[in-house]
């Protein structure tokens, strides 16, 4: 059975107080409407139909850069928001009739993709028959959901909004989580009646299942794996939900792995990361983007490390900020040390408090410990970089490189005015501004010579007052 989706996104998401088009919001870093996509993309539909409306422009745009299978994503516009089942008639003329449907809502991220399988292999049970699948479930807090009716059989016949509900059926725990699957065929007869005489006055998808219910269409409900799998994320408060669950099941995976975290309370990861054996990572870490921890690691409380790799048994102290950098093999990073895009640290390097690295190759063994900033330079081995020590890139214009060589000693303060080259195993002597090239194994000195005043006496205070 060929497998279609659509995925509602049109909505403003007024409750998010926002100018972000609610299916943008993130969660673990992701756009909760690519999370909806990926797991849709798990069950390999033909084709994947979002509709759009609210600002659409950017939430394709910004999907484009997102979601890797955008050649079966097919945009629909709503323009205007009439309802989640006027959404769905504006991606029906694009739907082949002979699919089966399934029908979600961008702003559920954390849905499995195996939960959306079960749904869709239950619509398909009655070989040809075609009967509509719904997942359900029965929560303690149902405020917000529309409401399972069912009738003195126990069969669904309908689902009421909770703006449209009374007291009694305001009882009911059993929600409607926001997934439907069912034959093309079946959808289209049922939204063909839909009207909009409700609390809303908007056509509701949800009315359907009254419509297929009375036609005589088996209606079957499901469960989901995990019931936090259905949030719904309307509100920032429902955001913040969805987060921690989502990395609750993250740390869990890194724990499973075999990642040491001290409280996997407080790891955050907004992206996908890899940890080779035998790593502990201390609390408040955040993960972003793609991260290879190698073997052996340390990670200090606080580091933040985005789109970097960690070589062999190296460690991040406290408060380190890694960015598009990549530290070799038992390099020491931190506390307080900031990697920035192309930073490159070969095996061993030490890089210490408040030092700065951006765009700069740094040589196996090389230190720099204190209160440094390395821009635009290479560095051999075996460096040792003072406190203090600038590399003076920028004049105003451009940028220039500073090429340092192997065994180089760079006394403190000193500044390195690029663009400048220091041969191997020259030595810059504290508080020196370089500004002309220094040759191998020379010492260079580039500072005002110390002069003592003779008979100097410091001037004393007045006691008249004058
Ligand atoms: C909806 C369901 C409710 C269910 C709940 C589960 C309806 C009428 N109600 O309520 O039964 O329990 O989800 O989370 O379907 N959208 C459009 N176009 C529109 C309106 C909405 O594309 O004209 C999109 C929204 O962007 C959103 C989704 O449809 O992604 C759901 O809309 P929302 O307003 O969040 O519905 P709920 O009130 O949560
Ligand atoms: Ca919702």
């Amino acid at each position: 059975m060929t497998v279609e989706a659509v995925i509602l996104a049109a909505g403003e998401g007024a409750r998010m107080r926002s100018t972000l088009p609610k299916a943008l919001h993130t969660v673990g870093g992701r756009a909760m409407l690519a999370h909806v996509i990926d797991a849709v993309n798990a069950l390999k539909p033909a084709k994947i139909h979002v509709v759009v409306g609210h600002r659409g422009e950017q939430v394709k745009a910004s999907l484009a850069s997102d979601a890797p299978l955008n050649d079966k994503i097919n945009w629909v516009t709503q323009k205007e928001q009439l309802g989640t089942g006027h959404a769905v008639m504006q991606a029906l003329p694009a739907v082949d009739r002979a699919a089966t449907l399934l029908l979600l809502y961008g702003d559920t991220p954390l849905i499995s993709a195996a939960t959306l399988q079960r749904l869709v292999a239950v619509a398909d049970e009655d070989e040809g028959e075609g009967g509509l699948a719904l997942l359900t479930a029965t929560v303690p807090d149902p405020a917000g959901l529309g409401r399972i009716v069912r009738d003195r059989h126990g069969e669904v016949v309908r689902i009421v909004e909770e703006k449209d509900a009374s007291d009694a059926q305001k009882q009911i725990r059993e929600c409607n989580a926001g997934f439907i699957a069912a034959p093309a065929g079946v959808v289209e007869t049922a939204l063909a009646q839909l009207d909009n005489d409700n609390a809303q006055k908007e056509f509701y998808l949800t009315d359907i299942i009254a419509g297929a219910s009375a036609a005589g269409v088996k209606i079957a409900a499901c469960q989901p794996a995990a019931v936090e799998e259905i949030l719904g994320v309307n509100t920032h408060a429902d955001l913040a939900r969805a987060e921690r669950i989502f990395q609750a099941a993250q740390a869990r995976r890194l724990l499973e792995q075999g990642v040491c975290l001290r409280d996997p309370a407080r790891l955050d990861v907004r992206g996908r990361c890899e940890f080779g054996a035998d790593c502990v990572v201390d609390v408040n870490v955040i993960l972003e983007g793609e991260v290879v921890v190698g073997e052996g690691c340390r990670i200090g409380a606080g580091a933040v490390i985005r789109n970097s790799r960690i070589g062999a048994g190296s460690v991040i102290d406290a408060n380190c900020v890694i960015d598009n950098a990549v530290v070799g093999a038992r390099c020491q990073i931190g506390p307080f040390a900031r990697l920035r895009p192309q930073a490159e640290l070969d095996s061993e390097v030490h890089i210490g408090n408040f030092v700065e690295v951006k765009k700069s190759r740094i040589g196996r063994g090389s230190k720099a410990n204190h209160l440094s900033y390395l821009g635009d330079s290479t560095l051999g081995r075996g460096v040792n970089i003072g406190a203090g020590v600038i590399t003076c890139n920028y004049d105003g214009a451009d940028k220039h490189h500073t090429r340092i060589g192997d065994d180089v000693f760079v006394g403190s303060n000193s500044q390195l005015v690029a663009p400048l080259a220091i041969g191997d195993g020259a030595t810059i002597g504290a508080g020196s501004t370089i500004t002309e090239d220094v040759a191998a194994e020379a010492l260079a000195v580039g500072r005002a010579r110390q002069k003592t005043v003779d008979g100097w006496t410091r001037p004393l205070k007045r006691r008249d007052g004058k």
